[in-house]
């Protein structure tokens, strides 16, 4: 069976207590699963001590939503990597969909923040995903390309172990997002993976999918071709169903490589 990578990204959803609640539920309906996957939860900024104290020894990573490259300076309203580092932050998310359109970071920006988290003792999961537009004129794959090769740019073989990709098409995310099909999804990893083969050959990247998954299309999605794992907003935010969701995905992996 392939190695899994399950993960959520809460958003600037649930408060400390809310958090708290969520996380200690979803690491007792889990834990017998400590070392058969990698999984993970990525809480906003002020509930990382909570997911500390909660998780620290036991078998779910957290992780933050952003984090700037530099380690201090007057950059108002920014986080460094020391401090997401004092929370036992491991994995740092860098360009989300709504990093990106929302608040217009580039990949300029995006490469030194992957730089900086690994360099920092943390795995770099580097979002990347086309707009609407660019699918509709037929420059996915190119559009892929670019935020690869600007976001890992900086990258060296020895950085290999610490960076993820999660391929989360624009258009697929969050409330109005429309899922996109597995044929799609499954073109768009191969191209994913051609463009790591040919920019890092000696490692394998792993290539997380995220965007509109849920219990109908999960099962799916995780039995392609080079889907490693999957990134899961709104249907991973109820410890329960996402326990539910994580056995599901787990036994289709399963049996599909049986
Ligand atoms: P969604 O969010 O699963 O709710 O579409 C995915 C994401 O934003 O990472």
């Amino acid at each position: 069976m392939k190695k899994l990578y399950l993960g959520t990204n809460l958003k600037m959803y649930k408060n400390i207590s809310q958090t708290r609640d969520y996380l200690i539920r979803l690491r007792d309906l889990t834990t017998d699963l400590a070392g058969s996957i990698d999984l993970f939860v990525i809480p906003s900024f002020t509930t990382l001590p909570v997911a500390q104290e909660v998780l620290q020894g036991s078998h779910i990573r957290w992780g933050a939503q952003n984090m700037h490259w530099e380690e201090t300076g007057q950059f108002t309203g920014e986080i460094s990597p020391l401090m997401l580092r004092e929370v036992g932050v491991t994995i740092a998310e860098i360009g989300h969909s709504e990093r990106r359109h929302i608040f217009g970071e580039d990949d300029n920006a995006l490469r030194k923040k992957v730089k900086s988290s690994i360099d920092h003792g943390m795995t770099a999961l580097l979002c990347i995903g086309e707009t609407a537009k660019e699918k509709a004129d037929g420059i996915s794959d190119e559009a892929l390309s670019i935020q690869i090769k600007r976001g890992l740019k900086n990258i060296v073989p020895d950085d290999g172990d610490n960076v993820w990709i999660a391929y989360e098409p624009v258009w697929a995310i969050g409330i109005n997002g429309i899922p996109a099909d597995p044929e799609y999804v499954e073109l768009r990893h191969m191209a994913i993976r051609n463009v790591c083969k040919l920019i890092l050959p000696e490692i394998h990247i792993p290539i997380l999918y995220g965007g509109s998954v849920n219990p109908q299309n999960a099962k799916e999605l995780i039995d392609l071709r080079d889907v490693d794992g999957l990134f899961i907003g709104r249907a991973a935010w109820e410890a329960e169903k996402f326990n539910i969701l994580i056995r599901e995905i787990i036994s289709a992996a399963y049996i599909n490589s049986a």
